[in-house]
């Protein structure tokens, strides 16, 4: 009897221990049909709504977008601009960039001093650094080429949340409380931020749902040509700005071919220039692709190393090639050729390190990175969209136009100032990355969607400016390399190179000690300091069994929503 209870009781025990050990699979919400993932659970709610009614993908952008631009002013705007990426269900692809662009007035050197030094801040805060907005021409376009709702259903809810208002979350306490000091150097008076707000509070937007109201009823043009447009122009030059009612007019969102390219079984379908996006993700994956990345493992020494080698020459192309091509000849089709970047990582060894001077050179000093926003979008009908919206650094300019709701844009800061010196990314520029009148500046923004064996396989991208593109490729390598799911492939630890400074950061804490000395030994400095968290990756999965796998990053307050 007594052996009997005892043999009983270790046989828990053991099914105790083994249950511990089995670690259960980590997933992001699995839904059948549709999903939305984006920075705040709001701004998914209201595009899965829009979903629910019938609308497409393309309908629901408009919505999180917009809704975005009240949940989540940080990123999310009506002042700065973005890139979307496409997939039909009929396997039809397509981007749409709607970048900002330098104002008619600006000129090569507006940025730099009597003696040709770059002035600190004037491309970063206030009025100066300010693009011409083109978000309200991208999420109308969008709906124009492919919206099946009326634009009323669509904003009514966004109208409704910005009146309603929006609860402060913990990390958005921290940003505000951040940046009140930029709050007051970039704006005369106070604005609707510049105040202690604490968790949970509620924030109403009552002008900004008083300029969205004007959009659903007057359109686009209300905000390029109407009275919105009057007032953000006679705002900038107030506050020493040099955008013009005639900036706003000309602005257009413009259809791009997005850039494709085959690893093993998948084709990856990503932003092309004037962002530096897919150009670099698609380097920096041609030039792994050879290597068993699988068999090396996760985050191991090898994988770290063949990455890291790869993004540096990467990284150093796109300073000196990428730009609006628009404006200049980005020889695309070879810096992705096969072989143009096997003489490239010729001189990659696993013996040591390649330091980024012989790769090309220059000097850099960067300064902390902010934010930007990514979401993506899988509908009812197998559409599937990825779009990465910024004002640049958290908050843009962190001038308010008060008037009509909304923070306008850094962006100007993305152009070269000057050739040779880093911007706020500590990205070097050159000729092609310059700035003049109309011209689009260069981004790293990487919305990406990705097939496998010709279906639909992940929607993906990332804020972080210059870490977009690794982050990117590292969650799409998770999934397809290592075997995460969503969720998990998102959580992982990143890490990131971006040639200069000649570095690789990791996230802290989160990558093993072995494996950090032993990069050093080949030769290469590790910074864990640098970025506490390196991109904020929202994407989807579709698995095996055709449902959707959200992956919503928990480095920032991002959500899934779907049915
Ligand atoms: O377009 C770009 O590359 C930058 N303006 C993106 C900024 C960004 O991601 C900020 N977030 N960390």
């Amino acid at each position: 009897m007594k052996l009997k209870y005892i043999l009983v009781a270790f046989t828990v025990i053991i099914i105790c221990f083994s249950c511990k050990e089995k670690k259960a699979p980590v997933r992001g919400l699995v839904t059948t049909k549709a999903m939305v993932v984006s920075a705040r659970i709001e701004a998914s709610n209201i595009g899965k709504q829009i979903l629910e009614q019938g609308g497409n993908a393309f309908d629901a952008m408009m919505a999180t977008d917009l809704a975005l631009a009240v949940a989540y002013p940080y990123a999310g705007n009506l002042g700065g601009g973005g890139f979307m990426v496409y997939r039909l269900n009929n396997g039809d692809i397509g981007a749409l960039d709607y970048r900002e662009k330098a104002p008619l007035a600006a000129t090569k050197d507006m940025y730099l001093d009597s003696i040709g030094n770059v002035i600190p801040n004037l491309s970063t805060r206030g009025a100066m650094a300010v693009g011409v907005p083109g978000t309200v021409a991208g999420v109308f376009e969008a709906h124009r080429k492919f919206g099946t709702l009326p634009i009323e259903t669509i904003i009514k809810p966004v109208i409704a949340l910005a009146k309603r208002g929006v609860f402060v979350t913990k990390k958005q306490e921290i940003r505000l409380a951040e940046k009140q000091q930029d709050f007051k150097l970039a704006n005369k008076d106070s604005i609707l931020f510049t105040k202690a707000w604490k968790e949970n509070d509620s924030i109403k937007y009552v002008n900004l749902a008083k300029t969205l109201t004007r959009l659903m009823k007057n359109g686009r043009d209300e905000f390029y040509k109407g009275e919105s447009a009057k007032t953000l122009a006679q705002f900038v030059q107030n506050n020493g700005g040099i955008i013009t009612e005639e900036d706003l007019a000309n602005y257009e969102a413009k259809w791009r071919t997005p850039i494709t390219f085959n690893y093993d079984n998948l084709r990856i379908i990503s932003m092309s220039p004037p962002s530096s996006g897919g150009v670099a993700m698609a380097q920096v994956l041609k030039s792994v692709e050879e290597y068993d990345l699988d068999k090396f493992g996760h985050n191991a020494v090898k994988t770290i190393q063949v990455l890291a080698e790869a993004e540096r020459r990467a990284y150093a192309d796109r300073s000196y090639y990428l730009g609006d091509p628009d404006f200049v000849n980005v020889p695309q089709d070879k810096l992705i050729s096969d072989t143009y970047l096997e003489n490239r990582m010729a001189s990659f060894s696993f013996e040591k390190a390649t330091p980024s001077t012989e790769i090309s050179h220059g000097t850099v000093d960067i300064v902390e990175s902010d934010e930007t926003t990514h979401y993506s979008i899988i509908d009812q009908f197998g559409n599937a969209i990825a779009v990465t919206t910024t004002l640049n650094s958290g908050f843009g300019s962190k001038l308010y136009c008060q008037e009509l709701g909304f923070f306008l844009n850094n962006e100007m800061d993305d152009f070269s100032s000057k050739p040779g010196v880093p911007n706020v990314y500590g990205l070097i520029g050159a000729k092609a990355n310059a700035i003049l009148p109309e011209k689009r500046m260069l981004s790293s923004m990487t919305p990406t969607i990705v097939e496998k064996d010709g279906k639909l396989l992940m929607s993906v991208g990332t804020p972080g400016g210059s870490t977009i593109i690794t982050s990117v490729l590292q969650t799409i390598l998770n999934v397809h390399e290592f075997k995460m799911g969503m969720q998990e492939a998102v959580n992982a630890p990143r890490f990131h190179h971006q040639w200069l400074p000649d570095e690789i950061r990791m996230e802290p804490n989160r990558f093993k000690t072995e494996t950090i000395n032993t990069l050093e030994q080949k030769g290469y400095t590790i910074n864990e300091e640098r970025s506490p968290v390196i991109g904020i990756v929202d994407g989807i999965l579709v698995l095996p069994d055709g449902k959707l796998e959200g992956g919503a990053d928990s480095r920032g307050d991002d959500a899934a929503a779907g049915f």
